[in-house]
């Protein structure tokens, strides 16, 4: 029997990758850099200094930035990214999400974040979730960000949970791998084009039922 949940953030328990979608696009709009959905889904996931870098190689005809000049860009992705999350509130977790939680916690089970989003815990308390965590892990408690398994590893490792025992639950591609590294179960959201990974894959949160994920991971331990 699993011993902890992981939730990823962006994506899982709110829709804030929209929103990471939208400032990135205004700011690379404003740089003369377009880029669209299917381009999107490889910045799930991904640090803000990544996210940067992989939407400045797009256009081979930007010129190279100093590191100075590129925290400058990535602070004001962050600034439209945080106009756009003011309004956050808990009528903004995903369906299916707090049951989960909740169903959790009747298990018995530790709950862990597992985000790469310096603006996680931020989130969280606007969202009214952050007193089912036992332990957060944001992009201040890791060196290497995902697809790299230490954010999971880090948060199983404070729950002192073998990291078998954990369930992930992931939307973005790089997420997936980083579980699955970490031995974890993986639980993807979203369609098996973008998340052939995933031990066990539903289409939307909504589908995420506790007895479903439980009957799941016993199959495959
Ligand atoms: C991840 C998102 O959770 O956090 C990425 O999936 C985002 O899209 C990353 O770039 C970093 O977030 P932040 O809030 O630190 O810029
Ligand atoms: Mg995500
Ligand atoms: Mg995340």
């Amino acid at each position: 029997y699993p011993q902890a949940f992981i939730y990823d953030l962006d994506g899982v328990i709110t829709d804030t990758a929209e929103f990471h979608f939208f400032a990135w696009k205004k700011l690379a709009e404003e740089l003369g850099i377009f880029f669209d959905r299917q381009f999107n889904e490889q910045l799930k996931g991904i640090s803000r200094m990544d996210s940067l870098d992989r939407i400045l190689n797009l256009d081979p005809s930007i010129p190279a930035f100093s590191l100075e000049e590129k925290e400058k860009l990535a602070t004001r992705k962050n600034e439209y990214y945080l106009e756009l999350i003011e309004a956050v509130d808990p009528s903004h977790i995903l369906p299916g999400i707090e049951a989960l939680l909740i169903e959790n916690k009747k298990a018995n089970l530790k709950v862990a974040l597992g985000s790469a989003s310096k603006n996680a815990p931020a989130i969280l308390d606007k969202l009214g979730l952050t007193g089912y965590f036992d332990y957060i892990v944001d992009a201040s408690k890791v060196k290497r960000g995902k697809p790299d398994p230490e954010t999971f590893t880090t948060a199983a490792d404070a729950l002192g949970i073998a990291y078998w025992d954990c369930i992930g639950i992931e939307d973005a591609a790089a997420g997936i791998e980083a579980l699955n590294k970490a031995k974890m179960f993986s639980v993807g959201v979203g369609d098996a084009a973008h998340l052939p990974h995933a031990d066990y894959l539903v289409g939307n949160t909504s589908e995420l039922v506790f007895e479903k994920i439980i009957e799941q991971y016993q199959k495959k331990s």
